[in-house]
Parts: structure tokens; C-alpha cells; sequence
């Protein structure tokens, strides 16, 4: 039985281990704050509900995540360790070097960074063909897509394991063929946000217009069509008349735009702060959160679903 160890359990650890389990691995996980282990561990009965709703198969007993105090504890014996760390490269670069001189010569590290380089990430250990990119999606008990990115050093066969391995999971495995940075669904989305956040601060269209705009347009079609089919359909005729003009109007700052480092700066963080750009009540955020769980769920059963 394939045993995996978690190391940090903020929002993404307790989402990763839960789908971990219930597909019959052995799972055993970590964080230096004692609070992080006891939010994980209350919020299992939850997720595991979640996935039951999902139909996901259920080859484990959904809750079986160990907690364990020390990373010791947690990685031995390990076949793979997922890096779960905060996304600092010191902090990252020290836990790696911590496992090198814990863990098996085939132990597979793997880390769930989302756009460090994994080159870097290699620097830190003795066996760099076994670290690997495993870049999940928040919620990761929800969104089934996984990146796989091989660093400079990544070995195939490490590379073919973790596909193997996610596909056990029954998620999907997409393969980046080069470790640029934020990969590739960060890139995309990044490019989408910078857009989004330009044509609200240039007054060109409200926040929840905008939300409305993508969600019930681009998103809703996107998440059945992919970009690359979409150009297929749209016709290239059409985008090469379109974009020969509006590529050059489109926003290609490099710096992130006022409209959030302003809010930032006030503390206006979003949703963990109580206000970013729109306003939240404690009790809204609950709604929310129920909502949004409820909906994801919908839809990944309706687009699982053989038409
Ligand atoms: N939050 C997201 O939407 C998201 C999505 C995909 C990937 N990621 C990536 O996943 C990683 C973790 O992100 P997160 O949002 O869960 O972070 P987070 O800050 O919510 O949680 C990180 C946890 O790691 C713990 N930690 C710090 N140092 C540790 C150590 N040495 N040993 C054990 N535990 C330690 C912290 O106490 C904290 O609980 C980051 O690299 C991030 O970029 C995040």
C-alpha cells in the first residue's frame, strides 16, 4: 500500500489528504501549528461528505489521516511527500532539506507550490529526480485537475509515477512540459485577472458585472470547451481579425494594479479580512462557502456526466 505524508495544513492539506485516503493510501500528516492539525482534522467529516456527494470511489474508510506532531513521525517510510509549506522558497528550501536526510533513496518528493520554480526547489536535495511538481487546485477535494511539472532534474519515471498515482486518485493529470513560472493554470489565470482588475479600475465596468460577464460567458463556456477547441470553433480567421487589433489594447502591466495593492495596504484582504473588493458578514461567508460547495458539486457531476 502506497503510504503518503502531508507536510502543512493550511487551506490546502485537509482537502489533499481526505482525496488521498479514500483512495486506499496510507496517509499520515503534519503542521507545526498544533491549531493547523486540529482545523484539519475537524474539517475531514465535512470534506469526506463532499466526496461522497462527488460519488468518488471510496477504497479507504474517508477519514483514515493520521496526524502526527513531528515530521519524522510523518515521513517514515513514506513512498511520496507532499510539501504543503507556505509559498516561500526559504521555507521551502529548508523543509526539502530536512526530508532529504529523512526519507528513502525512492521516496518521491513532491511539492504543491504554486508557480516556485521546482528547478529551484531540486538545488535542496541529494536525489533531485525525485521532486516533482503535484500542483493542486483550491478546493483540492473539489477540483479534479492536478498539475504534474517536472523540474530540470525530474527523472520520466517520476514523472509517470505521479501520473499513475493521480489517476488512481480518479483526478486528472495534466503534464507541463516545462517549469515556467505559476505553470500553467496560474499563468492563464493571472492573465485573466490582470484584465479583469484593469477594466474595474478603469471604470469600464463594475465588479459584479464583470463577475457576471465571465462567469455566465467565458466561464461557463470554458469549462466544456477548452481555449485551444474554442479557437477551433470560433475559427482562426476570427481571432487572427480580432486579435491583430486587440492584443495591442489589451493590459500588459507588470507591476499589480492600485485597485489591490491600495485595498491591500488598508487591510481590505478579501474574505479572510471581512472586505477586499466586495463586503462579507460572518454569516455571508458561511452562505457563501455552502453555496459555492453545493455548486461546484452540481456541475462536476453534470459535466461528468456522459452526455
Ligand atoms: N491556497 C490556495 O488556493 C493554493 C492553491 C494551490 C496551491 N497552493 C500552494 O500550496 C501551498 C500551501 O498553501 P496554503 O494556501 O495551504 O498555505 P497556508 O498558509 O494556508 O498553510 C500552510 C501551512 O503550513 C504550515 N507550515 C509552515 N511551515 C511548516 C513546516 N516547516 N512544517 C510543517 N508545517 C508548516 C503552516 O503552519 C500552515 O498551516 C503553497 O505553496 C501554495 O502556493 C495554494
Amino acid at each position: 500500500m502506497t503510504t503518503v505524508a502531508i507536510i502543512g495544513l493550511g487551506t490546502m492539506g485537509a482537502g489533499m489528504a481526505a482525496t488521498i485516503a479514500r483512495a486506499g493510501m496510507t496517509v499520515r500528516a503534519h503542521d507545526i501549528k498544533p491549531e493547523a492539525i486540529e482545523k484539519a482534522r475537524d474539517s475531514l467529516p465535512i470534506i469526506t461528505r463532499i466526496l461522497d456527494e462527488l460519488d468518488m470511489p471510496n477504497k479507504g474508510d474517508g477519514t483514515a489521516v493520521a496526524f502526527a506532531d513531528t515530521v519524522e513521525e510523518t515521513v517514515a517510510g513514506a513512498d511520496m511527500v507532499i510539501e504543503n509549506v507556505p509559498e516561500r522558497l526559504d521555507l521551502k528550501l529548508e523543509l526539502f532539506r530536512q526530508l532529504d536526510r529523512l526519507v528513502s533513496s525512492d521516496c518521491v518528493l513532491a511539492s504543491d507550490t504554486s508557480g516556485i520554480p521546482i528547478t529551484k526547489l531540486q538545488q535542496a536535495v541529494s536525489a533531485p529526480e525525485r521532486v516533482i511538481g503535484m500542483h493542486w487546485s483550491n478546493p483540492p477535494h473539489l477540483i479534479p485537475m492536478i498539475e504534474v511539472i517536472a523540474g530540470a532534474h525530474t527523472s520520466a519515471e517520476t514523472r509517470d509515477w505521479l501520473v499513475k498515482f493521480i489517476e488512481g486518485l480518479s483526478l486528472r493529470p495534466v503534464v507541463v512540459k516545462q517549469d515556467v513560472p505559476g505553470f500553467v493554470e496560474n499563468r492563464i489565470l493571472y492573465a485573466i485577472m490582470r484584465e479583469a482588475v484593469d477594466l474595474v479600475e478603469r471604470g469600464v465596468i463594475e465588479p459584479e458585472g464583470l463577475d457576471t460577464c465571465v462567469s455566465w460567458g467565458i466561464g461557463y463556456k470554458l469549462a466544456i470547451i477548452g481555449p485551444m477547441a474554442l479557437l477551433d470553433m470560433a475559427g482562426l480567421d476570427i481571432y487572427q481579425s480580432v486579435g491583430s487589433y486587440l492584443n495591442a489594447d489589451l493590459c500588459t502591466r507588470d507591476d499589480v494594479a492600485g485597485y489591490v495593492t491600495d485595498r491591500t495596504a488598508e487591510g481590505k484582504l478579501g474574505v479572510k479580512s471581512g472586505a477586499g473588493i466586495f463586503q462579507y458578514t460572518p454569516e455571508e461567508i458561511e452562505r457563501l462557502r455552502a453555496e459555492r460547495a453545493r455548486r461546484f458539486v452540481a456541475v462536476r457531476r453534470a459535466l461528468e456526466r456522459e452526455p
